[in-house]
């Protein structure tokens, strides 16, 4: 069933508090505007609009193939979607509205309410019960229970705000329809503003069915300030979460694990408490990560063990059976299976071959300053503790770098490179230094 999603993004957020506009302020590591887009498409929609304010360009150039409508002035939600009519056209389909800052949304409910309109209702209305239902739009049923209006908290009589059944803002509505009502819309109101709600008492009105679908009260949270932006990545984190262990993942303490929303995780894979994994991760099955480990932009093969205490950056792209242990930081690196860096560790910009050890305090020096600088590690080299490696440097295939090295040139494969002073040790040096230190030093009280 083909319909437009029009995406209202044009209010003033202003009790964000931020330079960012609020539609690109992200939840699961994914902006607002974005979620709303995704859920429009995956319930089938073939176009997308978003209504813009002018002067928003952060958010015109991030969007690709939406539509962008600009609202002039932001005189309410009803003139909002008016400004979407040239975007939309007028041809006989069917439109829905959502707005920008209802980040979980889900598929299914636009697709219900697109349904309801397939099904010759004219307007389809997305309810909810809310525990509190103070500041949202009323949904006023008549003896048959179609919708005949929807009132506003503000405007509302104190029998209507007994009411518990509210607007959730997302509706779906004929096209033409949708665009005659709204040129009949005045903002005779608490607001002074033009309310798309108020489409539903003229269609009513005029014999038209308006209908509604119940939906549950955390898909319909909206983000006005940062507390409910916090409310919604909890009820993200929960949703994340719950499809993980349902798709096989262990979690210990699941509550202390955050994920961004484009996380792929395998099954049998094991996260343990304080974990964060941020955008673009696969984590390949069986893997263990570990207490408070960070990974972002990281795939792992299977059966890799990461962390407690490791923070893999954009670009860490390990082979099955990888081991990366405690205060390990990695960025742009390869590790071919096998490989080890277990302690105190920074691995960037380098190629580690399979089977390499990497000791504890190895570090690569991939950065003079001005340019960064490559490593390579060859299969099964063995690099000792305390090791600088200053790039562009090679070790070759199964060669040993000695501990405490600071290697600026290549070694070849097979060799053992070692580049440290020679040890002086002098006979009984020790005592006699103490002696001397001893008569200088006047004797305690
Ligand atoms: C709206 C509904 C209310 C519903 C509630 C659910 C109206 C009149 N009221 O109220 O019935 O219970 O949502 O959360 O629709 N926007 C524009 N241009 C404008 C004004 C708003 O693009 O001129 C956009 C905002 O960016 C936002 C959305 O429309 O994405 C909703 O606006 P908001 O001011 O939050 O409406 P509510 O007062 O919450
Ligand atoms: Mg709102």
């Amino acid at each position: 069933m083909e319909f437009t999603a029009v995406i209202l993004a044009a209010g003033k957020g202003t009790r964000m508090k931020s330079s960012l506009p609020k539609p690109l302020h992200r939840v699961g590591g994914h902006p607002m505007l974005g979620w709303s887009i995704d859920a429009a498409r995956a319930a089938g929609a073939t176009r997308t609009v978003a209504v813009l304010a002018p002067g928003l360009d952060e958010i015109q150039t991030w969007l690709d193939e939406t539509a962008i409508a600009i609202q002039e002035d932001q005189l309410g939600t009803g003139n909002a979607v008016a400004a979407a009519r040239d975007a939309v056209g007028m041809d006989d389909g069917i439109a829905i509205v959502m707005f920008a800052d209802t980040p979980l949304v889900r598929a299914d409910s636009i697709a219900a309410l697109v349904a309801k309109v397939a099904d010759g209702a004219a307007i389809a209305v997305a309810a909810f019960e809310p525990a509190d239902p103070a500041g949202y739009g009323r949904l006023v049923q008549g003896a048959n229970g179609a919708v005949e209006r929807i009132v506003e908290h503000r405007d509302a009589t104190e029998a209507q705000q007994r009411i518990g059944l509210c607007n959730g803002g997302i509706m779906a509505a004929r096209t033409p329809l949708l665009f005659a009502l709204l040129d009949q819309v005045t903002n005779d109101n608490a607001k002074g503003e033009y309310y798309l709600t108020d489409i539903v008492a003229l269609a009513a009105a005029a014999g038209h069915k308006v209908t509604h679908t119940v939906i549950d009260e955390t898909e319909i949270l909206g983000v006005n300030d940062r507390t409910d932006l916090a409310a919604a990545e909890a009820a993200l984190q929960a949703r994340l979460r719950t499809a993980a262990m349902q798709a096989g993942v262990t979690m210990i303490a699941p509550e202390t694990v955050f994920m961004a929303a484009d996380a792929v995780i395998e099954q049998d894979v094991i996260i343990e408490p304080h974990v964060v994994i941020g955008s673009g991760c696969h984590i390949g099955e069986g893997s263990i990560i570990r207490a408070f480990s960070h990974l972002e932009g990281t795939r792992l093969g299977t059966c890799c063990i990461i962390g407690p205490y490791a923070r893999l950056r954009p670009g860490t792209d390990a082979d099955d059976g990888v081991k990366v242990g405690n205060f390990v930081e990695i960025k742009k690196t390869k590790l071919g299976a096998g490989a080890k860096a277990n302690h105190l560790t920074y691995l960037g910009d380098a190629t580690i071959g399979a089977e390499a050890n990497i000791g504890a305090g190895t570090i690569t020096c991939n950065y003079d300053g001005f340019g960064k600088y490559e490593t390579l590690i060859g299969d099964g080299a063995f690099i000792g503790s305390n090791t600088a490696l200053v790039a562009p440097v090679t070790i070759g295939a199964r060669a040993i770098i000695g501990a405490g090295s600071t290697i600026t040139r290549d070694v070849g494969p097979d060799n053992i490179a070692v580049e440290r002073a020679n040890t002086s040790e002098k006979a009984g040096a020790a005592a006699k230094f103490r002696e001397t230190r001893q008569k200088k030093t006047k004797p305690r009280r």
